[in-house]
């Protein structure tokens, strides 16, 4: 979306904002040598280590580790994407963006994409009219009925029905004039197989037969794919049975993992509600519609993206997961979980009785029933703590072992110290635990974590003339490729410097040049944004960086050096147990040392070096 916007009218911003004015609205400021410093509002903390630089348009909490420029600040507190970000400042600063300067590139894609919208919506009112009042569609309203789907329900999330016949669709839209080979793009028709051709027939058979349609309709409100059911169970005719479910293919405008069903039509409910309810399947989602329930969403069976979750993340900060009680639901949720707190909303897991999903659930027990269940949904620590006692043998000491670890990283991200100890104490009590042995286990081992220890700045994590080429190669152009000659893309030793190192490379490839503000604005990686941040005001202003260069770069090497020494004394002592006459003799002994004199050698040409 970025690029909408005309990266001058970007510097624009830059250069009008004021990055004291913006985050001042949030936190109060106060001078403190080149900085400012206050309360960070991204976790909650006692003494100040919330860090302002005007200078270098940067923020960074030593205390969370939260950092970046102005863009990334107004998108972290307002939970903004980038572009929203840039137009509240525009607007803020009196800026006019231009509504449309689109590349003659960007322009045929667009074009492109509502052609295709335009057709999905074509093939959506032809598999309704079918269900709603059309002979064929019979048998889909049948199965609607029984199911107990209201024709309320049918209008407003325009079911459809696709016939059993192979070619039904392929026809109408070639008699609408629709392009066949759009059609094919959106998966809704699919070509047969050369040599089948037979005179009159199109080349191109229906996607979705003997199936009830569920049109899967984006933020914007248009169709951007379908998903289709199986009337009856699934027929053997011949060999294979088909899915119960089938859904469109990728397309240019149809991403699995982008979209949510029905979250267009939930979200003023979601508003009203202040929290989402998040379902897994089509017809879990109609069915609390139907009985009045209608903040939900549908993830559609496979785990939950990133993208999903920050995608809710713009309308709540709540959600409640209503998976199936059976296994793969509860792996699901387990997996999604991290994403959630990533995205920073608040979890609760809600458990249907064994054998329930949330469509049969309600038919039976009815809104008031489902309702109870979402009151009663745990908060994440306590849901974990039910499954860890369910899962595992909690008196033998290995049950209790597992079920602390797959507790840890949840109890690890409570902020608020007063929640955290009181989930701890709950904990210890269910384990049979005392509360030290799993404070002891907490992050980085510390004892109670008080608010001091949460919030003062720690040592800098790895190795320091890492760091300072880190430092140099986001301030230098012309440092980023000597460092990928030398260091390569991946020979940072410390995972988050290798991460940053790789990204400040690939950025400074594609863009031709490094521009710290461009790259917070642009680098997609939380750690890595936050990580410049840090390294920026932390970096103590080098007066020689050629100098500085080349003695990180010498010690790189130097530490590359010693390893391989290390290495092959290794191999040497274990090749020698194995010699029958003396060491010496033992097969390959010799090359290694004569490896290891040429390394000692090299090792001392950089020592010299370094000191000359
Ligand atoms: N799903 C899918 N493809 C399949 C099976 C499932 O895409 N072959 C997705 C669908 O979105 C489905 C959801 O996973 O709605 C949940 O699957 P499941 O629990 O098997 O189906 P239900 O939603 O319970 O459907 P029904 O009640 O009609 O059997
Ligand atoms: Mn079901």
């Amino acid at each position: 979306m970025s690029d909408f916007i005309p990266e001058g009218k970007i510097a624009e911003i830059k250069e009008r904002a004021s990055i004291l004015e913006v985050i001042g609205d949030f936190v109060s400021l106060k001078k403190a040598g080149k900085n400012y410093l206050g309360l960070c509002p991204f976790h909650s903390e006692r003494t100040p280590s919330f860090t302002v630089n005007e200078e270098k348009g940067i923020f960074h909490c030593f205390g969370c580790g939260a950092g970046g420029n102005l863009f990334n600040f107004l998108m972290r507190a307002n939970n903004l994407g980038f572009p929203e970000a840039v137009q509240e400042l525009a607007k803020r600063y009196r800026i006019t963006l231009p509504s449309r300067e689109l590349s003659e590139a960007e322009k045929a894609r667009r074009s492109m994409q509502g052609r295709l919208f335009e057709i999905n919506e074509v093939a959506a009112e032809y598999y309704h009219r079918l269900l709603i009042s059309q002979k064929d569609g019979e048998e889909g309203r049948k199965y609607l009925a029984e199911r107990g789907i209201s024709e309320e329900v049918i209008k407003d999330h325009r079911l459809g029905f696709a016939p059993s016949s192979w070619d039904s669709l392929a026809i109408f839209l070639k008699n609408k004039g629709v392009p066949l080979n759009l059609a094919e793009n959106l998966g809704l028709i699919i070509p047969r197989k050369e040599g089948r051709n037979q005179g009159e027939k199109p080349n191109f058979y229906d996607r979705f037969r003997q199936r009830v349609i569920f049109p899967i309709i984006n933020l914007g409100g248009k169709v951007c794919g379908f998903g289709g059911r199986i009337i009856g169970e699934a027929t053997i005719n011949g060999n294979q049975a088909p899915p119960k479910y089938m859904n469109s293919p990728e397309s240019p405008i149809y991403n699995k993992g982008h979209n949510l069903y029905g979250l267009n039509a939930a979200l003023s409910a979601i508003r009203e509600h202040g929290y989402v309810v998040i379902v897994e399947g089509y017809m879990d989602l109609l069915s609390l519609t139907q009985e009045g329930i209608r903040n939900v969403a549908a993830s559609l069976g496979t785990a939950l993206t990133t993208a999903q979750v920050s995608l809710l993340g713009r309308y709540t900060k709540e959600a409640v997961l209503v998976f199936d009680a059976d296994e793969g639901g509860q792996k699901a949720t387990q997996r999604s979980l991290e994403i959630f707190f990533k995205e920073g909303i608040s979890v609760r897991v809600a458990s249907l009785p064994a054998g329930s999903d949330p469509d049969s659930f309600i038919r039976r027990e009815k809104r008031a029933g489902f309702e109870q269940v979402l009151a009663n949904a745990l908060p994440l620590v306590e849901y974990l703590l039910e499954q860890a006692l369910r899962r595992h043998l909690i008196r033998t000491v290995e049950g209790k072992v597992r079920a602390v670890r797959e507790l840890l990283p949840a109890l690890n991200r409570l902020k608020d110290p007063l929640e955290q100890n009181l989930y701890i104490e709950r904990v210890a009590s269910r384990l049979g635990l005392k509360e030290t042995q799993i404070r002891g286990q907490l992050r980085g081992k510390s004892s109670p974590l008080t608010e001091a220890q949460k919030t003062s700045p720690g040592p800098p994590k790895g190795p320091a003339h890492e760091r300072l080429l880190l430092q140099l190669m986001l301030l230098n152009n012309h440092v980023i490729p000597l460092v990928e000659e030398v260091v390569g893309k991946d020979g940072f030793t410390d995972p988050s410097h290798r991460k940053l190192a790789r990204e400040i490379m690939n950025f400074q490839e594609a863009r031709g040049k490094m521009d710290v503000q461009e790259f917070l604005s642009h680098v997609g990686d939380e750690e890595s944004k936050d990580l410049t941040s840090e390294l920026l005001l932390t970096g103590e202003s080098v007066m020689d960086p050629d100098r500085m260069l080349r003695d990180c770069l010498k010690k790189v090497k130097l530490s590359r050096v010693r390893q391989e020494i290390q290495h092959v004394d290794e191999e040497i002592r274990q090749r020698s147990r194995q010699g029958q006459e003396g060491p010496l003799s033992a097969p390959g002994v010799k090359e290694l040392l004569k490896r290891k004199q040429r390394l000692l050698v090299e090792q001392k040409k950089w020592i010299d070096d370094s000191a000359g």
